[in-house]
């Protein structure tokens, strides 16, 4: 788990906000790896289970619907990261991590798989526009994101964070397990609030 220690943060001393170098490298690659969304599924979920087979059971069969609302937060975040004020964003993550342990059981360590398994699978999708730059504006993404998902989970007995409204959109609940989820992973053609 080298290089992504996300589970500390006490009021987040220790995680600064991306600079704007690394917001402009991760919506470059965003754009490079949204025209290839299967392959960026696949070699994501691939990598996950490689490194952690006990995590497949708790995802559903067919993951693409997963996928993509995990993506669409990512994206979201870094179109919110660019604009001055993230007291919102950081409020939905918080919810987000305390529904991640509430209803998925997930674990702070579980964040550093699915980071590597994000980092690896834009490393293999992005091609020719990956670099070790890119890889480090990832983390850093990822490293804030995480952080506050899991602020969110260690303070999952506050119910304010648990059932309080949310004043940004999150992406759809994925459909009841009896409902059938979409073949294909659909991620946005352009990284929102870049045009
Ligand atoms: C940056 C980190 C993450 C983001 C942005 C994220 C985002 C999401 C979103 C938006 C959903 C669907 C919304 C919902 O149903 O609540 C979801 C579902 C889920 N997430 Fe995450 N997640 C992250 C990390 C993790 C981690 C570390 C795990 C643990 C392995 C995890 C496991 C799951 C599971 C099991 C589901 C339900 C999937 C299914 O129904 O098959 N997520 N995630």
């Amino acid at each position: 788990m080298q290089g992504l220690e996300v589970g500390t943060v006490s009021d987040h001393p220790g995680v600064r906000r991306p600079s704007r170098a690394v917001i402009e490298a991760v919506q470059a690659s965003c754009l490079a790896v949204a025209e290839r969304p299967v392959r960026l599924a696949e070699e994501f979920y691939a990598s996950l289970f490689e490194m952690a087979p006990q995590l497949r059971g708790m995802f559903q069969e067919d993951m693409s619907a997963q996928m993509q609302t995990m993506t669409d937060v990512l994206l979201g975040a870094i179109a919110q990261i660019a604009t001055a004020d993230t007291a919102e964003l950081e409020v939905v993550l918080r919810r987000l991590g305390a529904t991640h342990r509430t209803r998925y059981g997930v674990e702070n360590v579980h964040y550093g798989y699915i980071g590597h398994a994000l980092t690896r699978a834009v490393r293999e999708v992005a091609g020719p526009a990956y670099s070790g730059a890119l890889s480090s504006s990832w983390i850093a993404l990822y490293q804030w994101v995480a952080a506050h998902m899991i602020a969110g989970a260690d303070a999952v007995d506050d119910e304010e964070i648990a059932g309080g409204q949310s004043p940004v959109a999150l992406p759809e609940p994925r459909a009841p397990r009896d409902r059938a989820a979409p073949a294909v992973p659909r991620l946005q053609g352009t990284v929102p609030g870049s045009n």
